[in-house]
């Protein structure tokens, strides 16, 4: 059993907020009867109506993009820019998905998306603890105090001090005076990964996420999506 509002959410009706709308102006019917009280509770059997028409639980999807640059992580962009849902094929689009959280226009790499509402909370909240990992080219030659900084925690211009991260160096090009580090996080500020090379004197030029949790790129060419199979979602969610 579950509340009215929150099966209509997830049937992507609506958000949860407007399926309360829904509910209290008289437009939902449970099993034939105009439901308008918030708390009420339906289960599967039930036969949910809105505005007469028969609503069901949309299955849950979810995909693993590897998202070359130049992409929006957005369902819609206002300047009409590609968005990542240009990359989707009609019939994988039939339900209303979306990205888990967000990677930069000028970001590659591991992008998950679903239409599991509780799925993309439980990834994107402050405090859970998915690891996400990234290759990044660096300017400068990037130096073992200035690793430790990134290690410990760096202060970013917005003022907010990261949490102990994971970062080393993979190699450094003496030549083209770059750096290419590998950084791991379990944070998700924005553009945290630019901000962080940002404090400690080199600006990123190339970034790529290569793994979010135990989901990576792997076998997956750039612009091309895989489904999740069932097991790496579990594992994902920490079940
Ligand atoms: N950190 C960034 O700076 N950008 C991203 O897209 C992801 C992490």
């Amino acid at each position: 059993m579950e509340r009215l509002q929150k099966y209509l959410a997830e049937c992507g009706v609506s958000s949860r907020r407007k399926a309360e709308e829904l509910i209290t102006s008289g437009a939902v019917m449970v099993n034939d009867v105009i439901v308008t009280e918030l708390g009420t509770k339906v289960s599967a059997n039930d036969v949910v109506k809105v505005n007469n028409v028969i609503v069901d639980k949309e299955e849950h999807v979810y995909y693993v993009l590897n998202k070359p640059v130049g992409y929006i992580t957005s369902v819609k962009d206002e300047k009409n820019r590609p968005t990542i849902l240009d990359l989707f094929e009609e019939n994988d689009k039939k339900y209303r998905i979306y990205p888990v959280g967000r990677l930069d226009y000028d970001t590659a790499g591991v992008l998950l998306v679903t239409n599991d509402g509780a799925f993309s909370n439980k990834l994107t909240k402050a405090n859970y603890e998915v690891e996400k990992e990234y290759v990044a080219r660096v300017e400068g030659l990037v130096t073992k105090l200035e690793v430790l900084d990134l290690k410990r925690g760096v202060t970013l211009k917005t003022g907010y001090k990261t949490k102990p991260c994971n970062a080393k160096v993979v190699s450094s090009d003496k030549r083209n005076n770059t750096t290419l580090l590998n950084i791991i996080i379990h944070e998700g500020k924005n553009h945290q990964v630019r901000l962080m090379c940002d404090a400690i004197g080199h600006p990123v030029k190339k970034l790529t996420r290569v793994r979010v949790g135990n989901i990576t790129l792997e076998g997956i060419p750039k612009g091309c999506y895989r489904r999740l199979k069932i097991h790496e979602v579990k594992e994902i969610m920490g079940r």
